[in-house]
């Protein structure tokens, strides 16, 4: 039998695979993985409906249906006053995730650098790695998880191909300000550094604070891949639908990549987005909507001994349980699972290396009824 040299030697079973399957063997409340729990619209389900029956099955357009890609513009221009060519800057992909494999695809030889902040979300390292390119770790300053620009200097080389950004940030919740944005421009002014900005969460942002797309600065996107997805918008995170958008001369070597691997996706989904689109109140409500549950979630938890971090978008609450036990966050994970019928993701799995700070991720996008239940089943402990 032939023997396969593994690309990814080091990678085994995600943190999500494994901590769902515990909370289903247990029947714990399953707060680990990022999807809401409450249903989807009821509008967008019967326009996938009606694109089907109307014989949208076929294979659409590589770079996605012209139209769609016209009502993102539209929409990026409302969001933040910018002017992107649908025609030649976005193109739409299965998922968010796909869209950064892709970008680094596109752009990463053997050997090239690529900054990410820890924790990150489990797909960069891989991702990178699967490229030939080296990921240089940065860790997040603990407890705000906020970025420590002096030492981003100090790691910057002739070798920095990419600084990948992820605002809101999964699993913290942090979001960048104007400093950060500052501090980026001067970084990579001059260089020829990209930018891979995941923005998948750029409508679950709270506290009235705004968020710094890259598609806000122009020295900044001329350099970016920014990547998002319609699954953490309107509730249907089992579509995988997504899209890209970056500089022309950039999306035309994306979509080389793209191409010759997804090739296009879902038709009629496509055709019941470009409808649902224009109906500006299904994002803009989005982040009120999951501030309350992250409010009340907060208040819920306010009764036990877990102490909350900030979290200022995602769907993501972190809690240290300092004052609860000295286990590591993986036992301590796994007991509150099995014991209090509860599942959290341990921060540690985010780092390559771990990292323990007694810290685990709850995630709030869930019905009042599964959040009040929770609360009371942590209460235990
Ligand atoms: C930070 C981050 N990026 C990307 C994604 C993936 O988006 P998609 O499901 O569209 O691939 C997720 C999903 O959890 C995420 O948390």
């Amino acid at each position: 039998m032939p023997e396969i040299k593994s690309k990814l030697p080091s990678v085994g079973t995600t943190i999500f695979t494994v901590m769902s399957s515990l909370a289903n063997e247990h029947k714990a409340i399953n707060l680990g993985q990022g999807f809401p729990d409450y249903p989807m619209n009821a509008e967008l389900v019967e326009l996938v409906n009606k694109a089907m029956k109307d014989g949208y099955n076929q294979y659409t357009h590589m770079c996605g249906l012209p139209a769609l890609r016209e009502r993102i513009a539209e929409k990026i221009e409302g969001l933040y006053s910018t002017t992107i060519s649908g025609d030649s800057e976005i193109t739409i992909t299965p998922g968010g995730t796909y869209a950064i494999y892709t970008a680094l695809t596109t752009v990463l030889q053997p050997g090239d650098e690529v900054i990410v902040f820890e924790p990150a979300y489990d797909s960069y390292i891989p991702n990178i790695e699967i490229n030939g390119g080296v990921p240089v770790l940065i860790p997040l300053v603990h407890p705000e998880y906020k970025i420590d620009w002096d030492l981003v200097k100090q790691k910057i080389s002739p070798k920095t191909k990419v600084i990948m950004l992820n605002t809101p940030h999964n699993p913290t919740g942090a979001v960048l300000g104007a400093d950060d944005i500052k501090q980026l421009q001067g970084i990579v002014a001059g260089t020829g550094i990209f930018i891979l900005s995941d923005e998948v969460y750029e409508h679950l942002i709270f506290d009235d604070k705004k968020h710094e797309s890259m598609l806000r600065y122009a020295d900044l996107y001329e350099r970016s891949f920014v990547c998002f997805s319609f699954g953490k918008v309107y509730d249907c995170t089992g579509w995988k639908m997504g899209y890209c958008v970056a500089p022309p001369a950039l999306t035309k070597e994306f979509r080389k990549v793209h191409q010759f691997n997804a090739f296009s996706c879902s038709t009629p989904v496509q055709y019941a987005l470009t409808e649902f689109l224009p109906n500006k109140e299904n994002y803009l409500q989005l982040g009120p909507f999951l501030q309350k549950k992250r409010d009340r979630f907060l208040g819920l938890m306010k009764q036990t001994r877990f102490k909350p971090l900030p979290s200022h978008g995602s769907y993501f609450q972190l809690y240290s349980y300092a004052d609860i036990s000295t286990e590591n966050e993986m036992d301590f994970a796994i007991r509150v699972t099995k014991e209090c019928g509860v599942a959290g993701i341990p921060v540690s799995a985010f780092y390559k290396n771990g990292k323990e700070n007694k810290v685990l991720r709850f995630c709030f996008s869930k019905k009042e009824s599964t959040l009040e239940e929770a609360a009371n089943r942590l209460l235990k402990l």
